[in-house]
């Protein structure tokens, strides 16, 4: 199954990516990752990428569209694939019905209030991508599964998070009315819980855990 994550910042779409990739195994393909670890390799596309992220802009479509296109053409992704924060602009959608035929979107539905706390909350692990938040770490300042030291998010501090918020809101929402229109959009609430988004998602997917 190929399938798209929608959603605004915080809303869930890492945490419950690496969840259903888990439970069906898939690959999770999430441009955000890519993206920062190419800054942290310092790689041409890395160092192109830092202004915008650190801005809370997004990066040039015509940049994105690349990588996702390579990725998608990898062998571990035949079987299916979760994109977990592409597309984000009309024209990214566009593109990516000339390369790859989508089966699902998802989108994680949340209050504006609820992410800006998840988001100053969380940390992350640069090295396999697990997300937390500092409410369940209990003072822990490494990753569990894999035990990188965890970091926030350059673009988590307070002024970045609304500037992200607002160009979702701008940019990435209208994706919400393209893919209803192709009658693939299924919206689920992401506030209840971890446990119970991932189990209504599993739902939606009509898939079982
Ligand atoms: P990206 O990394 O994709 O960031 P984002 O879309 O802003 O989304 P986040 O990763 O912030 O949130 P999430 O939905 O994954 O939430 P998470 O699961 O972590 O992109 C970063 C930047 O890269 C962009 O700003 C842009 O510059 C660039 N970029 C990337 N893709 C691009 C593209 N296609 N085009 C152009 N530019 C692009 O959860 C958040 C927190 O909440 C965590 O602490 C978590 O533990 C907690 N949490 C999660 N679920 C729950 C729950 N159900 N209940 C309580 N807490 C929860
Ligand atoms: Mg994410
Ligand atoms: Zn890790």
């Amino acid at each position: 199954m190929n399938i798209i994550f929608l959603g605004p910042p915080g809303a869930g779409k890492g945490t419950q990516a690496q969840m259903i990739c888990d439970a069906l195994q898939i690959p999770q393909i999430s441009t955000g990752d890519i993206l920062r670890r190419a800054m942290k390799d310092g790689t041409e596309t890395g160092l192109k990428a830092k202004s915008y992220i650190d801005a809370g802009k997004l990066v040039p479509d015509e940049v994105i569209i690349d990588i996702v296109k390579e990725r998608l053409a990898m062998d571990d992704c035949k079987g299916g694939y979760i994109l977990d924060g592409f597309p984000r602009t009309v024209p990214q959608a566009e593109a990516l019905e000339t390369f790859a035929s989508i089966d699902s979107v998802i989108e994680l539905d949340v209050a504006d209030q609820v992410l800006v706390d998840r988001l100053s909350g969380r940390r992350v692990c640069l090295k396999c991508g697990a997300t937390y938040h500092v409410s369940m770490l209990n003072g822990k300042t490494t990753c569990d599964k894999c035990g990188e030291e965890l970091i926030q998010r350059n673009d988590d501090k307070a002024e970045t998070v609304l500037n992200r918020l607002k160009v979702y809101h701008e940019q990435t929402a209208p994706l919400t009315g393209f893919y209803e229109k192709k009658g693939l959009l299924h919206k689920v609430a992401g506030d209840q819980g971890i446990e119970g988004t991932f189990q209504a998602i599993m739902k939606t997917l009509g898939a079982k855990a």
